[in-house]
């Protein structure tokens, strides 16, 4: 739909600003996703949706299977509400945290803990141990390269090589109450950073597109070596990669037995810049006008939810509808107040929504209590996000 008049009607009535979640859109973009994975499971990153009701509808269609979970306390939260397949993709170092997910995992839960080094194993074994518990543990592969001289990827975890995973490995075996279950290998290089993103420069983005093909020889060779080098030794129960930027390179890597992806649900502006990825903008939310400061300036209430990472122009978010209303440079979107130029036919008579988007996926509903389901020109239900169910966990 994405039209201006349709998500007006819909939002008619309800107090601004709202989030919204474009229900065909949403639906279109879970079906892309499968279609994209061909077959190989998708897991649903957590931290990309931060909603519960969101998260049952996409797990429950086929093609995915278990969710990735940004802490402790979420994955335990989620597999209270029955949720089963969680792997927690960053490390956890808090004791009482370990402690509650060690007694979920002795109470029968499949929650699989992130590791990249001897510390983090004897945490997880500590807390296991506890417990009584036998917790499964995820190696994270370092998936950064370089070229020229230019450390292109993430700063995560220190294990590049088969011997540094075989050595964590080693000691995941030594460990009691913990068992190696997994590895995980993100290429965030390929998966999460955009070919022609507005908030880098020309030279910049040349240097992406140029990189990119470079570094997906080296994370296929390097995710293969060690994925093998665990699987000889001790047996991998699975090898995770990928995100919503690179599902169609990492399914094809044939050590990989699943691709996870978060954001590709929503939409955010991130995936528009995308050379080869193309989903329908299925979230965003609306403020709404209430002063005219100036011929075609609206200042609107609300709006400026700027999104984490390097600061940039892909950051903020921006006016989507009606077509043609655009951010004032000097100002931006604003803490609690907007303006937005607009010269079309639409009136933006004050109470008339602005409809915005962000600019990455899962943090709109760090700022919202729920997302207002729209259905054609109606809202058909409100899901909570985590802020409703009054979680953040950071
Ligand atoms: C470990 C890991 N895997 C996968 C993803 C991909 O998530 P998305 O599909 O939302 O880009 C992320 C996102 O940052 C991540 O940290």
């Amino acid at each position: 739909m994405n039209e201006y008049g349709t998500y007006r009607a819909a939002l008619d009535g309800r107090d601004l600003p709202a989030a919204f979640l474009d229900r065909a859109a949403f639906e279109a973009n879970v079906a892309t996703t499968a279609d994209r994975a061909e077959g190989t499971p998708v897991r649903v990153a957590t931290k990309s949706v931060r909603c519960t009701a969101v998260l049952e509808r996409v797990i429950a269609e086929p093609g995915f299977e278990g969710l990735m979970c940004y802490t402790g306390h979420e994955a335990v939260d989620l597999a209270e509400q029955g949720f089963v397949d969680l792997l927690v993709a960053y490390p956890v170092v808090d004791t009482p945290e370990l402690r509650r997910v060690a007694e979920a995992v002795a109470d029968g839960h499949r929650i699989v803990l992130m590791v990249d080094s001897a510390e983090h194993v004897e945490r997880a074994g500590a807390a296991a141990a506890e417990a009584g518990a036998d917790v499964p543990l995820c190696i994270d592969l370092d998936c950064s390269t370089e070229h020229l001289g230019v450390h292109f990827g993430v700063r995560r975890s220190p294990v590049r090589t088969p011997n540094e995973a075989l050595d964590v490995a080693d000691t995941v075996v030594a460990t009691t109450g913990v068992h190696l279950s997994g590895l995980m290998g993100y290429e965030a290089q390929l998966a999460g950073l955009p070919d022609r993103s507005p908030g880098k420069s020309a030279v910049e983005n040349f240097a992406i597109r140029r990189f990119k093909p470079r570094s997906k020889a080296v994370v296929r060779e390097r995710r293969q070596a060690v994925a093998g080098a665990l699987d000889d030794e001790y047996g991998l129960a699975f090898v995770n990669g990928g995100g919503t930027g690179s599902i169609e390179f990492t399914r094809a890597d044939p050590s990989v037995t699943e691709v996870t992806a978060g954001s590709a649900y929503y939409a955010p502006r991130q995936f528009d810049w995308y050379d080869h990825v193309a989903y329908e903008p299925a979230a965003g939310y609306a403020v709404e006008v209430t002063r005219e400061p100036a011929d075609d300036v609206y200042t609107c209430r609300g709006g400026g939810y700027i999104a984490s990472g390097p600061v940039g122009a892909d950051k903020t978010p921006v006016p989507w509808l009606p077509e043609g209303a655009q951010l004032l440079d000097a100002e931006g979107a604003g803490e609690v107040q907007t303006p937005v130029r607009y010269e079309g036919p639409v009136d933006l008579a004050p109470g008339a929504p602005v409809v915005m988007r962000h600019g990455k996926a899962g943090e709109l509903c760090r700022f919202f209590e729920e997302l207002a389901v729209v259905d054609g020109d109606e809202v058909v239900e409100t899901h909570p996000t985590y802020r409703g169910e009054g979680k953040c966990y950071v």
